[in-house]
């Protein structure tokens, strides 16, 4: 098959399509065909050498994809030809991918493929943080940083389908404009405005979710409402971070985060049957999309990683095979 992976750590560049075996479904796998494969930011952190698969993953990158069933290994559930997305550990930039067959997500045969790869990483990691660790409920309100970015679009994309409102941040005015446009009630430059004191005075926030860190975190408790929830997700700016205890205290506050790709399969097929429960009809009616940016074919996967350093997409970038 063709795939692509990564020479050496390194820019963009160091990414070469490649020959490579078909993997074989082991016991509780399935092999799925991919037709297209999501871009993530942490493929760009795998691709520096920083983020390194965790053990047992596919050394490729790559943490989505949609596809066709193709075969069943030892003890799998599944339909082969059946279509479906899937959350991997790693191996998305592929012709070919093997999936624990729990953490399938059947999908209608109507539905493109380069939407459905678009979706399971932004999908997995905003449900479990903003849903369940964050606790977000109907007609509360959210506040996220990188409002354009893929995850950022997804969070607005859930957080409405669930009846919360959505304000964020973002690195230019034409981003803030954007965003707007696509539902963020508003967002701040944070380049250029005070957002944490402009977002205290439009109410404050329930929720934060944050992938920048650093400084962040302790401008974020100002304007969390009482029993807030901060939830971190990345640390672009920063991974220490000072925190005011008696903002903490008197607001009664609650900080945590947490990482997707390295957690049990267990752990990954209990979020899919969560998801599969409460948001694929939310998917499969359109209320809850990913905000789609560009597809590159897998030969130009140094252009999609390219693009995506540049900081020049709105939502996501994909791969087709
Ligand atoms: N913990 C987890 O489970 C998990 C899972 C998936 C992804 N992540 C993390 O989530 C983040 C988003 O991932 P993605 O794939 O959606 O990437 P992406 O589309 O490239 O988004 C990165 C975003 O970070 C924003 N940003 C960077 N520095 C900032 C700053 N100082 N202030 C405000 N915003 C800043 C950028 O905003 P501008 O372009 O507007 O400057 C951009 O929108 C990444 O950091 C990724 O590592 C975490």
């Amino acid at each position: 098959m063709r795939a692509v992976h990564i020479e050496k750590p390194g820019g963009p560049e160091v990414l070469k399509l490649i020959d490579r075996p078909v993997p074989e479904p082991g016991p509780g796998e399935v092999l799925l065909k991919v037709a297209a494969a999501g871009v993530n930011r942490p493929d760009v952190l795998q691709r520096k050498g920083v983020y390194p698969p965790p053990p047992g993953a596919s050394d490729l990158p790559g943490l989505e994809v949609a596809g066709v069933i193709e075969k069943l290994g030892p003890g799998a559930v599944g339909q082969v030809g059946a279509h479906a997305m899937a959350l991997i550990a790693g191996g998305g930039y592929a012709e070919y991918a093997v999936v624990h067959h729990r953490h399938l997500l059947t999908l209608p045969e109507e539905m493109p493929f380069e939407r459905a790869a678009a979706l399971p990483e932004t999908l997995y990691t905003v449900w479990t943080n903003v849903f369940e660790d964050g606790r977000l409920k109907e007609g509360e309100t959210l506040f996220v940083h990188g409002a354009t970015s893929g995850i950022g679009t997804m969070a607005l994309s859930m957080a409405k389908a669930f009846g919360a409102t959505v304000y964020g941040t973002a690195g230019s005015d034409e981003k803030c404009r954007a965003a707007e446009r696509l539902g963020f009630v508003k967002c701040f430059n944070y380049r250029n405005e005070d957002w944490a004191k402009l977002m205290t005075a439009e109410g404050g926030a329930d929720v934060v979710l944050d992938m920048v860190g650093g400084d962040y975190v302790a401008k974020d408790m100002t304007l969390l409402k009482p029993q807030g929830r901060h939830v971190s997700i990345a640390f672009q700016a920063g991974m220490e971070a000072k925190i005011p205890i008696p903002i903490l205290m008197q607001k009664r506050l609650t900080l945590t985060g947490s990482t997707l790709r390295a957690r049990h399969i267990e752990e990954k097929a209990r979020l899919t049957d969560q998801i599969r429960q409460h948001v694929m009809p939310k998917i499969v009616s359109g209320e809850i999309a990913a905000v789609f940016d560009r597809a590159f074919p897998l030969e130009e996967a140094v252009e999609a990683h390219r693009r995506m350093e540049a900081g020049e997409h709105i939502g996501k970038i994909v791969l087709l095979t």
